[in-house]
């Protein structure tokens, strides 16, 4: 036998022991349902699946051969898939603790200034940073600080398209339009300014910029090999680390720029004198607070709290409201009793505003539709210690994935489960808990819902209440190409939109 021969003996017999001893030191009780898996790589082919279908088909698809509770191994990475209200419940009221941890993936440990954002680990550090969301950005008093904010914002894109409509019309791509909307709201929250002025929107300059943006703040990230096979980590000057790596280069100089420019504003005067509460950004509290506790307030807990507003409070709304839009064009009897409610709410004769939302369950529910049908996957959590979830032991390290999709549209938890109907939040067929979770549970839960709910009533509500709306074309290149691909294509819709005449006064003197 010559040297290959005796190493391929040597590598077959590894894998044949990674296989067998693997499994018995994961469930020693008894065995997760799992798809077929190959020595070492186990199910990471899937990968390859999930990095071209989306993630929640993948999962549904596996969900009805193998189950509501399955288990894949991702290389290294041992990930428990849920979709059952039992065991989503399970995992997040008596486990909740041992999975309040998010996987801290080798790759993102730049990216997350040595996990001090907050995706660090559940401790301390991570308390405060949620104390600090919860009392000095996202509070009842905040949000209603920040209301003219979004007001403005709102009212500043609406003029545009008002104003741009003088063949009676206006044609955007709903997209940019959105995604605009929402970097001008956040951008002013944290940091003062707007991103896109008007000669911005809907030119190719601004779509450059916003092209830029987006790409810096994107919450997906190409796949890093050295977090599923450690034995891959001295790839990370090469491939998808290098990307990584390059994006949070240019996101953290954009971070810093933002916070020197703020920073050398609050040496002067009329901020560090105080400035009215309403004027204050998240930086200037920052700043103030760094006064306190300058340890805890240093420049990388900063620039990672504003990459946390700015990454996980834009993508997620623009989403679901382009989602929403899109299913009220096909819905007409729906958007039509969405403008009623409005017309009863506010009336014709002023725009609406935060203080109406309250009045607007029809929109809310609309919103709540929105997501229990396209919110698809919750981020990942990671077990701290070993535990048990429905009957199978699972050991400390597994990462965890909530399939929420599936959950959102179990038949035995929800009548005509693929249907948009509003209404049904209305009957509240929501009723009980861990069935309706699209801001995630437990400790972790998303701590932006209550701005996110109000920034996208109000968008959405304005857009509805100023505007009758088509779809103009949409560029169709779903020809020639996969089903899945189609997500895509949903981002080039046009839209026409219309003033509606009995609010053209009130929108010609904004
Ligand atoms: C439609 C809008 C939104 C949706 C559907 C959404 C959904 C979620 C979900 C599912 C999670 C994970 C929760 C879990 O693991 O259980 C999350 C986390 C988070 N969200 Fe949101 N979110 C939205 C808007 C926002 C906004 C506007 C902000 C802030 C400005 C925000 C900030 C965050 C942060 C900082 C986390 C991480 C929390 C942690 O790990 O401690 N989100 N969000």
């Amino acid at each position: 036998m010559d040297a290959l021969h005796y190493l391929l003996v040597l590598v077959s017999l590894l894998l044949i022991l990674y296989q067998l001893t693997v499994p018995k030191r994961i469930e020693r009780k008894n065995v997760l349902p799992r798809p077929p898996s190959l020595p070492i790589i186990g199910h990471f082919l899937f990968i390859k699946m999930l990095l071209k279908l989306p993630l929640h088909e993948v999962l549904n698809k596996l969900c009805n051969k193998y189950g509501p509770l399955f288990l894949l191994h991702l290389g290294k990475r041992r990930t428990l898939v849920l979709s059952a209200r039992s065991d989503i419940e399970e995992c997040f009221s008596k486990n909740d603790i041992i999975f309040s941890n998010r996987p801290l993936l080798p790759s993102r440990k730049v990216v997350e200034y040595n996990f001090t954002t907050l995706g660090a680990p559940y401790g301390n550090h991570w308390r405060n940073l949620r104390r600090f969301f919860a009392v000095e950005v996202l509070s009842p008093k905040r949000l209603q600080l920040s209301s003219t904010i979004r007001t403005e914002e709102i009212r500043f894109m609406i003029k545009y398209l008002f104003q741009t409509s003088f063949q009676g019309f206006v044609k955007v791509e709903l997209n940019s339009f959105l995604y605009m909307l929402d970097f001008n709201i956040i951008m002013k929250m944290v940091a003062g300014t707007r991103c896109f002025e008007e000669n911005e929107i809907d030119t190719d300059r601004g779509k450059d910029k916003l092209d830029d943006l987006k790409q810096s703040f994107s919450p997906v990230e190409p796949l890093a090999l050295g977090d599923y096979f450690p034995f891959l980590r001295w790839l990370t000057c090469y491939g998808a680390e290098k990307k990584i790596l390059n994006k949070f280069k240019k996101r953290d100089a954009f971070l810093q720029a933002m916070l020197d420019a703020r920073q050398n504003l609050d040496k002067t005067p009329s901020v560090s004198g105080g400035g009215s509460e309403i004027d204050q950004t998240i930086i200037d509290v920052m700043l103030k607070l760094k006064e306190f506790e300058p340890e805890f307030y240093n420049d990388d807990v900063m620039k990672g709290n504003m990459m946390a507003m700015l990454m996980a409070g834009t993508h997620t709304t623009v989403i679901t409201m382009q989602a929403a839009i899109s299913r009220l064009i096909s819905h007409p009897e729906i958007l039509k009793k969405a403008r009623d409610e409005i017309d009863n709410v506010v009336g014709q004769s002023r725009l609406l505003n935060d203080e109406d939302l309250p009045n607007l369950t029809y929109l809310h529910c609309i919103i709540n539709e929105t997501l229990r049908l396209d919110v698809s996957v919750l981020p990942p959590r990671e077990s701290s210690e070993d535990c048990t979830i429905g009957g199978y032991h699972i050991p400390r390290g597994t990462q965890l994935m909530v399939n929420v999709l599936t959950l959102h549209r179990d038949p035995e938890l929800w009548t005509e489960p693929n249907s948009f109907m509003p209404e049904r939040f209305l009957q509240n067929e929501k009723g009980g808990g861990f069935k309706f979770v699209p801001f995630g549970i437990g400790r972790r839960i998303c701590p932006g819902s209550t701005l996110a709910i109000r920034l996208m009533t109000l968008s959405l509500g304005t857009l509805i209440q100023c505007f009758e709306w088509e779809e103009a074309e949409t560029e169709d290149k779903s020809q020639g190409v996969a089903k899945h691909k189609l997500n895509k294509r949903k981002k080039c819709v046009k839209m026409i939109f219309r003033p509606r005449e009995a609010l053209t006064q009130v929108l010609a003197q904004l």
